[in-house]
């Protein structure tokens, strides 16, 4: 059963510019302990979509359309039911955890605060229940830092004490948003592990936004791609990555920061042949792992340097630098090695200035006379993967 149900969301936000349609239509659902990615460009609508959940939209905003949280209606509904429902069924992870905290606070009393509010705590229970939290969510000697303030942890741990905080009344929805880009690679995925870990032992639905495709594939089981405020392609995630029918998705995943993928290569050094493969067409990126050598040879797929995995063609590169005999010219082998990052051309429009048809059509390669008539609507390419555009066909045969 649905726990949340989103329909034709729309956020308008007054500027000095005048009015700005930032989310225009949005409809998406997400199961009770359920996960789904939200992704996209900067300035799509993402965090919008996200704190409108919350009842967190700035000022001069208004919101039409429904979303409903296990029956309920957000839409409309006033401050004091929204202060019920906030940290308490619903929880937000922001995406900078020294802004989402309170400097002048110890980090004890925070994560005890919603216990306090919500479920009526007394001050000693509570601090109890947020020890117990933060060792959860990996804090070590917690009873003795639950004393100390933000300034004094790092940006990983106060990551921890932020979803411990948003843990702490069992929230059926969690709404995390960019929760690990301030922090390094390494810190980036204990987190991603440790709050995927969390929504499976709790049963929590998970809303995870994202501009990783990685972060997306590997922790949700459906996804939606946002473009300029409407959602352009919906679906379970291993089906849209196996079937990508949108251009904004497709050029997406092609500018992802992948090393070595792009090109097939092989390459002859100190007695060894080292041979890279291009990755099939509809490869899941979580099957992009290396695999173990014959002796002798190296095969492999260079995983992305944040999945932290080291694979051969990895260690390969300062092999290739001092190369003693490369198969092919060196020049043209050191670029296959590093070849320049594809991007999408052009730039996200204006939202105060979209184009009366399809959003994406002043970037998009395969735009025709009809894609600037009207917005596309969604349509159903099969097994529960939406795209919204008009000639999804043209992308058959397509590799990203
Ligand atoms: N308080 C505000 N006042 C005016 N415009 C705003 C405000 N907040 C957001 N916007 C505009 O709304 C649009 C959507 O913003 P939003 O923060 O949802 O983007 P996003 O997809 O989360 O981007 P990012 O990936 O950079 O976080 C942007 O064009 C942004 O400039
Ligand atoms: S509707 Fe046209 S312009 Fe828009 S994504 Fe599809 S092909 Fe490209
Ligand atoms: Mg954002």
């Amino acid at each position: 059963m649905s726990l949340l149900t989103v329909l034709n969301l729309r956020i308008a936000l007054a500027t000095p510019y005048g009015t700005v349609d930032a989310v225009r239509g949005i409809d998406f659902s997400l199961p009770a302990g359920g996960t789904l990615g939200l992704i996209g460009e900067s300035g799509c609508g993402k965090s919008l979509t996200a704190l409108a959940l919350m009842g967190l939209l700035p000022e001069g905003a208004s919101v039409s359309g429904s979303m409903r949280l296990g029956g309920q209606e957000l839409v409309g509904l006033g401050e004091s039911a929204l202060c019920a429902l906030r940290g308490n069924r619903i929880a937000m992870v922001f995406q900078e955890p020294m802004a989402a905290l309170n400097p002048l606070h110890r980090v004890g009393d925070q994560v005890a605060e919603p216990l306090r509010i919500h479920q009526g705590l007394a001050r000693s229970q509570a601090r109890k229940e947020a020890k117990i939290l933060l060792e959860r969510v990996g804090i070590a000697d917690a009873a003795r830092r639950m004393d100390g303030y933000p300034h004094e942890f790092s940006g990983g741990q106060r990551q921890r004490i932020c979803i411990a905080m948003a843990l702490a009344c069992g929230p059926d929805l969690l709404v995390a948003d960019e929760p690990t880009t301030a922090l390094d690679t390494e810190v980036q995925a204990q987190i991603l592990a440790l709050l995927a870990e969390l929504v499976a032992e709790r049963g929590m639905a998970l809303l995870l936004i994202s501009h990783d495709l990685a972060v997306v594939a590997r922790h949700t089981a459906n996804m939606l791609v946002m473009y300029g405020g409407t959602v352009v392609e919906a679906g379970p995630t291993q089906e849209v990555f196996a079937r990508m029918a949108h251009p904004y998705t497709r050029g997406l995943l092609a500018a992802r920061p992948v090393l070595g993928v792009c090109r097939t290569w092989s390459v002859e050094s100190e007695n060894r042949r080292f041979h890279q493969n291009q990755p099939q067409r509809g490869q899941f990126l979580p099957d992009l792992q290396p695999h173990s050598p014959a002796m002798g040879q190296k095969d492999g797929v260079l995983e992305e340097r944040r999945s932290q995995k080291w694979t051969a063609a990895a260690d390969l590169q300062p092999t290739i630098s001092k190369s003693d005999r490369l198969l092919g010219s060196h020049a043209s082998t050191r670029a296959a090695l590093r070849p320049p990052l594809p991007t999408i051309a052009g730039s996200v429009p204006s939202l105060q200035a979209l184009p009366p048809g399809c959003p994406f059509a002043g970037r998009c390669a395969f735009t025709i006379e009809a894609c600037h008539a009207a917005p596309p609507p969604a349509v159903d390419v099969g097994h529960g993967h939406r795209v919204r555009c008009i000639r999804p066909e043209a992308m058959a045969g397509d590799a990203p």
